[in-house]
């Protein structure tokens, strides 16, 4: 244990070097004490809108000589400002009094910056606020984390890496203690830390089946509903490498939407997430054409999401669409819906009832598969004696005519 503990630390001052050379080290001072430490290395990439429709990513780093003059310390909480050209990152820490964490993340950049953003259409200021995944680290102890983690956020993704970090030093000096980040730690060994590991490496605890919801919409009280959807619904938001799920809960959910000829909406709103749905007619057939989730996770993360470009939830115009199967759905790269139990039908619903159902093809690829598998290898077979008796005429006709 002690060697290994050596070993890590010796690992800490190899780092400590290379950072040096290339990333960015802050010093946070109150009352001329070191308050809160910082050394890390980090790249931007930021997809931005250009002319004719278009987006640009463009990739940067942290430049060097970015001020830490808004970075401030507090008791219970601390803050790393970095501000640079005009942009400015900053990572909010949080205590206990035991353990601290990172509370939120926020980067504001300016798109009128067009070394940054070359041929910007937009000259505003725009800000995304992500919630990191460092947590648990002991009071007393620095966070390491050399390897690469990416947190993600509308439109912009943030790469940290060789990152040293004490955000609430105790008596002016740095610890040298450690909290090594679960990514820095082989799978087999347990690297000693002053912290309780965090509890991540357990798989989060599978939700049991959501409710299924049946959800109806009528465009005023004394018409029948126009518009049936029964499912059950979980929603997935990523959060790094992370995963976290919550299961929609139908009852108290408020409804609304509208009936079209052409296009159908059904807005769904809990406590913690409001989903719409658009379903489009397109003379024959219906189908999901436009999902929008916004909404906040237990852990307090904020997320928005929204696809108008997809087609599930097929079926012909005057029958229900029918899936009893769970589905998944990313709606663009974040945050993914898993349905169950699915009956829809956003048109031509007759008296309040569903009408036939379309099922799914996922019911039955269990069964066509094997049917397909068949009816191929039959034919096969069929190919090879029409080719024999084929070949055997052939023959035949040549030692006729010899
Ligand atoms: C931060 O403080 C340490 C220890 O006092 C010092 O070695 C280092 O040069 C300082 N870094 C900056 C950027 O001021
Ligand atoms: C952020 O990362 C994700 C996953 O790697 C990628 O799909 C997305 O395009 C990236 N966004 C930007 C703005 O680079
Ligand atoms: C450009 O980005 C915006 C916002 O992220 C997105 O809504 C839009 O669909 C993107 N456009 C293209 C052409 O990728
Ligand atoms: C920081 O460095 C960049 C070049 O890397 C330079 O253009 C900029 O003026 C510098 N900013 C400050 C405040 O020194
Ligand atoms: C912070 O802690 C110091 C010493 O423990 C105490 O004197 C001070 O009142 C505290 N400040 C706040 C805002 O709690
Ligand atoms: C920002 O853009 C708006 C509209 O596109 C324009 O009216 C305004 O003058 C621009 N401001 C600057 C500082 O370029
Ligand atoms: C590291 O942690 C141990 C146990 O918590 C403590 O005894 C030791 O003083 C700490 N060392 C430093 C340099 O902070
Ligand atoms: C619904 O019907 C009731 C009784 O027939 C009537 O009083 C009420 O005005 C109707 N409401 C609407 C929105 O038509
Ligand atoms: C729905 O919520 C109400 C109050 O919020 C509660 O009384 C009722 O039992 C709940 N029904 C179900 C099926 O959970
Ligand atoms: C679907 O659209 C077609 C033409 O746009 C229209 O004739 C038809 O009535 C619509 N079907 C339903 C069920 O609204
Ligand atoms: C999605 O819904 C949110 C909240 O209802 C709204 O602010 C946002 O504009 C919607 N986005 C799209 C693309 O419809
Ligand atoms: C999503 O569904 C596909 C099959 O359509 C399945 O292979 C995949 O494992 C599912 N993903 C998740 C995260 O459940």
């Amino acid at each position: 244990m002690m060697s290994r503990h050596a070993a890590f630390v010796l690992l800490l001052a190899f780092g400590a070097v290379f950072q040096l050379s290339c990333g960015i080290e802050v010093n946070v001072t109150k009352e001329d004490k070191l308050c809160l430490y910082a050394n890390l290395m980090l790249n931007f990439s930021v997809s931005y809108e250009v002319a004719d429709n278009k987006n640009q990513t463009a990739v940067f780093e942290l430049p060097a000589n970015a001020t830490a003059d808004g970075s401030a310390c507090d008791n219970t909480t601390s803050m790393l400002k970095l501000d640079f050209e005009g942009h400015s990152w900053s990572m909010t820490f949080t205590t206990d009094g035991k353990n601290y964490q990172a509370a939120i993340v926020t980067f504001s950049y300016n798109l009128s910056d067009s070394k940054l953003f070359p041929n910007s259409v937009s000259n505003e200021t725009k800000t995304v606020i992500v919630k990191p995944q460092m947590k648990d680290v002991g009071i007393d102890t620095c966070y390491s984390c050399h390897s690469k983690d990416t947190i993600e956020a509308d439109s912009v993704n943030m790469t940290l890496w060789n990152v040293l970090i004490q955000a609430f030093v105790i008596n002016g000096s740095k610890s040298e203690n450690l909290t090594i980040c679960e990514a820095d730690t082989p799978m087999t060994t347990v690297a000693p830390t002053t912290a309780p590991r965090p509890t991540s490496t357990t798989p989060a605890p599978t939700l049991p089946t959501p409710t299924t919801g049946k959800y109806s919409y009528k465009p005023d009280e004394n018409s029948t509903a126009c518009l049936l959807a029964n499912f059950g619904l979980r929603i997935g938001v990523k959060q790094g490498d992370k995963l976290e799920e919550m299961n929609f809960e139908p009852n108290g959910t408020q409804i609304s939407g509208s009936c079209g000829l052409n296009s159908s909406e059904l807005k769904l709103v809990s406590s913690s997430i409001t989903i719409e749905f658009t379903f489009t007619n397109d003379t024959k057939k219906f189908r999901l054409h436009a999902l929008n989730v916004t909404g906040k996770t237990s852990s307090g993360l904020m997320f928005t999401e929204a696809n108008n470009n997809m087609s599930l939830w097929e079926a012909t115009l005057g029958s229900s669409y029918m899936c009893n199967k769970e589905q998944n759905f990313t709606i663009a790269s974040l945050v993914t819906i898993y349905t169950f139990n699915v009956q829809v039908q956003p048109f031509g619903v007759k008296k309040g009832l569903f009408s036939t159902a379309h099922e799914c093809s996922l019911d039955d690829t269990s069964i066509l598969i094997p049917i397909i598998v068949g009816a191929a290898l039959a034919g096969l077979i069929l190919i090879v004696v029409i080719a024999y008796v084929i070949g055997r005429r052939k023959t035949y006709v040549g030692y006729q005519t010899l």
